[in-house]
């Protein structure tokens, strides 16, 4: 298994991928599906290697089949540039438990601890995902607050647990 940064040209089976995750994993994520499969191809480059360098996302890569991603927000906002968020974390089913998931949040970790200025890294999940819960917390993340209701999924309304990791 190789974890590198996607580039533009993976953006149309990072798509595939993740239209994927939002019907498979419903409840970990606040977009669906539907939403997202009317996003231009734009989007979905902006989302994995944003020309301004403000997401930047990681995929990992079986057979040269690409089945784990995750990306990383950052802001040029003044007082918020010191804050990354992980978004987007999902595995392929068939590939779950063999460290993918740890690799790519440390490719996600280690690219937010290289870009300068930036102390802590956010990152939010739906309460009951125990192996993102768990994951996170091998990472280092420590959970500072809990959203009441923050999304609605189809197996009913969820609270999202809020983490952090100072780096
Ligand atoms: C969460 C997810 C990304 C984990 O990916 P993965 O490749 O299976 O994770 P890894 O094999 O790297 O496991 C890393 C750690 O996560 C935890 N973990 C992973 N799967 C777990 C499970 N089923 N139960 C409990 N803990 C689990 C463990 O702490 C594990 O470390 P260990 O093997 O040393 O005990 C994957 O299950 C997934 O894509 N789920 C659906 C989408 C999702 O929930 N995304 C997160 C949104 S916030």
């Amino acid at each position: 298994m190789l974890v590198s940064a996607l580039t533009a040209q993976d953006a149309p089976r990072y798509r595939a991928l993740m239209l994927h995750a939002y019907e498979a994993a419903a409840d970990a994520f606040t977009s669906t599906a539907e939403e997202r499969a009317t996003e231009p191809e734009s989007w979905w480059v902006r989302r994995i290697a944003d020309p301004s360098g403000l997401s930047v996302a990681f995929g990992a890569f079986e057979g040269g089949e690409l089945i784990g991603a995750v990306t990383v927000e950052f802001t040029a906002k003044p007082k918020t540039k010191h804050k990354a968020h992980l978004v987007g974390m999902f595995v392929c089913e068939s590939a779950r438990g063999l460290g993918a998931g740890k690799a790519l949040v440390s490719a996600a970790l280690d690219a937010a601890r290289t870009r300068a200025g930036v102390r802590v890294v956010t990152l939010t999940v739906t309460e009951g995902n125990a192996p993102a819960t768990r994951l996170y917390e091998s990472c280092g993340f420590k959970t500072f607050g809990v959203e009441p209701m923050a999304i609605v999924t189809p197996s009913g309304m969820k609270s999202k647990i809020h983490m952090w990791l100072p780096i």
